[in-house]
């Protein structure tokens, strides 16, 4: 039996240097450990040992068994190993190479515009405040001042939804809503979108501006000429001339527009300006008392400002741009342009 078993060993150890790939050794393991593998057959004729010698011969056929599991991993390993470094050697990675560059989107020139506006504002002290774009009546008009039979109504060109519901025409009654639920002072602008039926080079149906309101004792028309004369040398530059041209507004009185000086020709006169040297680009006014009323403040205790501007507007006379239908058709080669 010992005899035997030495010459399994020593076939196993020749064959041992034989095998190449993962399938060679898988198959050697099978030879002498599977279900009919030499090794497993003495162990069968183990019993056949006389009782006094078995147990060393158990000894010996389990330590040959160790020895052969423990050739048979280390075989394995050094397959994978082998297979690794192959693999490794033929995809070499040249890791100096510049990584490849994913083509970056861009912002929306109305949402660069719209940041730059907010951005000015909340450093000066205005909070941020949105409203609802399908508008009560009462909100977009009534208690703006604006009856039912006022003729300014005109001028809005609304989409109605019903008799007292619509698509707002301007941010103005985020005024309104505002001051419902808080008492002064108030510090607010209210950027987002608004609705008139009408469409050309200078109009679309939906188009974006940006309301501000400031309420509390003792607001003067002087601290909007300063509020907007700082706004106007920030988002066009310091150097831009601006002036307060008198206007009418139901929810404010007085009513002034902003003129900037226009910036294709400086003020010369030229196609843009029609001649006249100035652009309009916001309308504003100390806040009617009818309006104060309205939402129950005392307009003998409160004064405020108001104002609203379009952001598009503004967004055509920063860059240039002529037609404003040109924002909403998503030209590719005039959104890269930002
Ligand atoms: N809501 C006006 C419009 O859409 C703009 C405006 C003018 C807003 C004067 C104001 C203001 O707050 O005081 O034409």
């Amino acid at each position: 039996m010992k005899e035997e078993i030495e010459k399994i060993k020593r076939q196993s150890q020749l064959e041992l240097k034989t095998l190449l790939s993962e399938t060679d050794i898988y198959q050697f393991k099978s030879r002498y450990l599977g279900r009919n593998g030499s090794l497993t057959q003495l162990i069968k004729l183990l019993k056949n040992v006389p009782q006094g010698e078995r147990a060393a011969v158990g000894a010996l056929i389990n330590a040959f068994k160790d020895e052969l599991e423990e050739q048979i991993e280390q075989a394995l390993s050094q397959v994978h190993a082998a297979a690794r470094n192959l693999k490794v050697s033929e995809h070499t990675v040249d890791v100096t190479l510049p990584g490849r560059q994913l083509p970056l989107g861009g912002r929306h020139p109305i949402t660069i515009v719209a940041d730059k506006i907010i951005d000015i504002f909340t450093r000066l002290g205005f909070e941020i405040v949105e409203g609802p774009e399908v508008e009560l009546d009462f909100f977009n008009f009534e208690a703006l001042n604006l009856p039912k039979d006022h003729p300014a109504r005109d001028m809005h060109d609304t989409f109605y939804i019903s008799d007292d519901s619509l698509l707002r025409t301007h941010t103005s009654p985020v005024q309104i809503r505002t001051m419902q639920v808080t008492s002064p002072p108030i510090r607010i602008i209210c950027p987002g979108k608004v609705y008139r039926c009408d469409s050309d080079i200078s109009h679309t149906p939906m188009f974006h501006q940006v309301e501000g309101l400031m309420v509390d004792e003792d607001i003067s028309f002087g601290d909007l000429k300063g509020l907007l004369t700082t706004f106007v040398h920030q988002i066009f530059n310091e150097d831009t001339r601006l002036r307060f041209r008198p206007s009418f507004f139901p929810f404010t009185e007085p009513s002034a527009e902003v003129d900037i000086q226009c910036v294709m020709c400086r003020g010369k006169g030229c196609r843009v300006c029609g001649n006249s040297g100035w652009l309009e680009i916001l309308g504003s006014g100390m806040v009617h008392p009818q309006v104060f009323r309205n939402v129950g403040y005392d307009p003998e205790k409160v004064t405020g400002f108001a104002f609203g501007l379009g952001i598009e507007r503004i967004a055509m006379l920063k860059f240039g741009i002529n037609d404003i239908r040109l924002f909403f058709e998503n030209d590719y080669r005039f959104l890269t342009q930002f």
